[in-house]
């Protein structure tokens, strides 16, 4: 399949890394004095990951998950599948799941309730992006970087069918008309 064509960009790569820049100085800030494992879920969230970490500035772990909620395609079907589980158990730490998008919701919330039946010592989510208006479940999202409207975002680690991710902004892809 030809990659599909970007179109409009949604955040320009300045603004990733002045937002990025002031989410880490939040969480040192709120995360100080305690004891931080970073959740990062594969593949589209290592990009934000690895920047967001270096503005991070209190003593702080990382480990990689990894679910499938999308084929190929453009919607959620709704079933998560883990692909990775975490390498190391979370019981009794200070957990923040570093996610690169949040759209219908329904991946992270699997990842909420199956994380949060681990017995943390605290449970919360840093999303880069959002988009409310696709939103099918509430969510407690404590960090959230830009929403964007209703479009497939490509670029800084986001994919459609696994290309895109090296953009070094965010764009929409081209409508199909
Ligand atoms: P949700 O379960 O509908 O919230 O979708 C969650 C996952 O679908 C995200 O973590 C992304 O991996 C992927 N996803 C959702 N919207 C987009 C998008 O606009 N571009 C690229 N991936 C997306
Ligand atoms: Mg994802």
């Amino acid at each position: 399949m030809p990659p599909q064509p970007i179109g409009e960009i949604l955040v320009q790569q300045d603004d990733l890394a002045h937002r990025v820049r002031e989410l880490g100085g939040e969480i040192s800030r709120d995360y100080e004095g305690c004891d931080l494992l970073l959740v990062c879920v594969l593949k589209g969230a290592v990009f934000f990951l690895s920047d967001l970490m270096r503005h991070i500035d209190t003593p702080c772990e990382v480990d990689f998950m990894a679910v499938a909620s999308y084929g190929s395609s453009t919607e959620s079907s709704g079933v998560v599948r883990i692909l990775k589980d975490l390498d190391m158990p979370i019981e009794g730490r200070n957990v923040l799941i570093v996610e690169d998008i949040v759209d219908s919701g329904l991946t992270l919330s699997y990842l909420l309730r199956m994380l949060k039946a681990r017995g943390p010592a605290s449970l919360e989510v840093c999303a880069l992006l959002t988009k409310p208006e696709r939103r099918e479940v509430e969510l407690p999202i404590r960090y959230v970087g830009f929403e964007i409207p209703n479009r497939f975002a490509v670029g800084y680690g986001l994919d459609h069918a696994e290309r895109h991710r090296n953009l070094p902004y965010v764009a929409a892809l081209e409508d199909p008309s």
